[in-house]
């Protein structure tokens, strides 16, 4: 035996000791196997038909009986007693192994000094206390102490941890992104910084062209964020206080604080099961005298039904802007957030599919007026290059240079990496078992760019739970719908008003989702959450 230690006052027969095992001064090992890397300490002793595992440690003065298996990595205290029968038969003792029973320690579990065990299973990691006398199975991942020993505490699922750290999935990996084009990143912000242009420079124009270009748009004017993108667009629309304008509960609530922030009344109407996207069918029943405008939320990276929403609006003379928050790069029959509607606004929130250094917005246009106002509203009621001339009171809601610098350079990369966010999403669409949950639904005619990969599920909150141990993170937009938020409480909402929404907040889970997310972790996600399911289903 290689690499074995065994002391010369020990005493081993008939044992199979595996390498870079030691065995201590008077121990006393018969008919065992023993794996790699164990330690007995001094006078243990372990009978026949023993089994320990690999990397496991026997501190002085225990005893190990027959029919005893100890798996990898336990710890086993001193003066620890195993007992291989219940009842022990003292005179009437035969020699006989029959009526003796087995007992298994699981792998990671620490048994403290003196405790007796009489034939069960102690659970992977658990530990018993010391002096503790366990007469009952220990399950797995717990504490027991006393006598009889009693669960005292329960413990993070060490294993699932482990694992989970193993494969810790993000929601979105913008560190991953970033790493790839850092030096066009850091090239852009140095160049700002050294010409010293930080407030409406060249590099704001630059993007406009560039995203302009991009969006098939006359007119992109930046702006601080994406909720002031929306409320600018409905100022300059014309949008004011006692208008009423019609959009989705199933949205973040950038695009009611809007709507409020002009003046005018939120009004919703319930979402499409199949969607998440306003149901365009129930517009009509909610507009009236004071309707002026709706806000179609293009959701998770799919867009709604443009021409539909059109033909309402031109039918009841209502202004369209679109909040394209999430879906840059999204098409309705081949055309962009923008086609169809007066105004179009997107996010640049770091984690959107285009994103910034921090906050920053934009509104596109193919109207001249309105871009011209929204032009003078983001930057104190100026005109392009006017710098005394204020035309009307407006905002300081100007897109800042070193947001608009990155932005350009990220720009170049939106289309390949909405390419990957679709790629991963058909990798779901294969690794997912459709049968147990709801997956995205595309219609035809559309390009989803997969902001989020949205899935339903009936037991949501036990399968986050599930997702948290096996290192999965995971997102819920947004889990309370907007009309029943305490903020719009006063516009006299009650539950069940809109019940889609209702329901499928509850049921909804977005699961990771970014360009560089690899087959292997998408798998990964897809095993956990069809594992979760089918043993829910059961
Ligand atoms: C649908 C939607 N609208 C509007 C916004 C507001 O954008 P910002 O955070 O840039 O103000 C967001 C941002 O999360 C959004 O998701």
């Amino acid at each position: 035996m290689r690499n074995v230690t065994i002391s010369t006052t020990a005493i081993v027969k008939d044992s199979v000791i595996g390498e870079g095992s030691q065995i201590w001064e008077f121990a006393n090992v018969y008919g065992a196997k023993i794996g790699e890397n164990t330690k007995i300490g001094s006078y243990v002793e372990i009978q026949n038909n023993t089994c320990i595992g690999n990397d496991a440690i026997i501190s002085s003065h225990s005893f190990i009986c027959s029919l005893v298996t100890i798996e990898d990595n336990v710890f086993i205290g001193h003066g620890v007693m195993t007992v291989n029968d219940l009842y022990p038969p003292s005179k009437r003792r035969t020699g006989s192994d029959e009526d003796w029973k087995p007992t298994l320690i699981k792998k990671n579990a620490i048994i403290g000094s003196n405790a007796t065990l009489m034939p069960v299973v102690i659970g992977e990691n658990s530990i018993v206390g010391a002096g503790a006398v366990v007469t009952k199975d220990v399950p797995d991942n717990c504490i027991v102490a006393g006598n009889p020993a009693k669960i005292v505490k329960y413990l993070p699922n060490i294993t699932k941890t482990n694992e989970a750290r193993a494969m810790k999935i993000l929601l979105a990996d913008l560190k991953l992104q970033h790493s790839k084009i850092r030096e066009e990143l850091d090239a852009a912000i140095t160049k700002v910084v050294d010409d010293c242009s930080f407030i409406m420079s060249e590099q704001i124009a630059e993007f406009e062209n560039n995203f302009a270009e991009y969006c098939q748009a006359k007119h992109v004017i930046g702006v601080s964020n994406g909720t002031s993108a929306i409320s600018l667009a409905l100022e300059a629309c014309g949008i004011k206080e006692g208008d009423e304008v019609i959009t989705t509960p199933h949205t973040f609530i950038a695009t009611t604080e809007a709507i409020s922030k002009v003046g005018a009344k939120i009004k919703f109407v319930d979402i499409e099961e199949k969607t998440h996207l306003m149901d365009i069918t129930k517009i009509e029943a909610a507009i009236t005298e004071n309707t002026k405008a709706i806000i179609p939320v293009h959701l998770n990276g799919l867009m709604c039904n443009m021409s539909k929403i059109r033909e309402l609006a031109d039918r009841h003379n209502l202004k369209i802007i679109e909040d394209s928050a999430q879906a840059h790069g999204a098409l309705y029959n081949n055309n962009p957030p923008g086609f169809h509607s007066d105004a179009a606004t997107f996010s640049f929130f770091p984690g959107k599919n285009l994103g910034a250094f921090g906050d920053a917005g934009a509104v596109i246009t193919n109207n001249d007026q309105i871009a011209e106002k929204i032009r003078m509203l983001r930057n104190h009621g100026r005109k392009l290059g006017e710098k005394h001339n204020h035309e009307i009171e407006g905002y300081n809601e100007r897109l800042d240079s070193i947001q608009a610098a990155v932005l350009k350079v990220k720009l170049q990369y939106l289309n390949e990496w909405n390419k990957q966010r679709i790629q991963n999403a058909q990798l779901y669409q294969k690794h997912l078992d459709s049968s147990k949950m709801v997956l995205p639904y595309v219609p035809d005619g559309y390009r989803h760019v997969y902001h989020q990969y949205v899935i339903r599920v009936k037991d949501r909150e036990r399968l986050t739970h599930f997702l948290k141990e096996s290192g999965i993170s995971f997102g819920i937009n947004y889990p309370i719908p907007l009309h029943l938020q305490p903020a719009y409480a006063y516009l006299g909402y009650k539950t069940g008003d809109f019940p889609i929404a209702e329901r499928l907040t509850k049921e909804i889970i977005s699961l990771p989702m970014f360009p560089e997310l690899s087959e292997e972790q998408i798998k990964y996600v897809a095993e956990k959450v069809n594992e979760f399911l089918k043993k829910n289903n059961e």
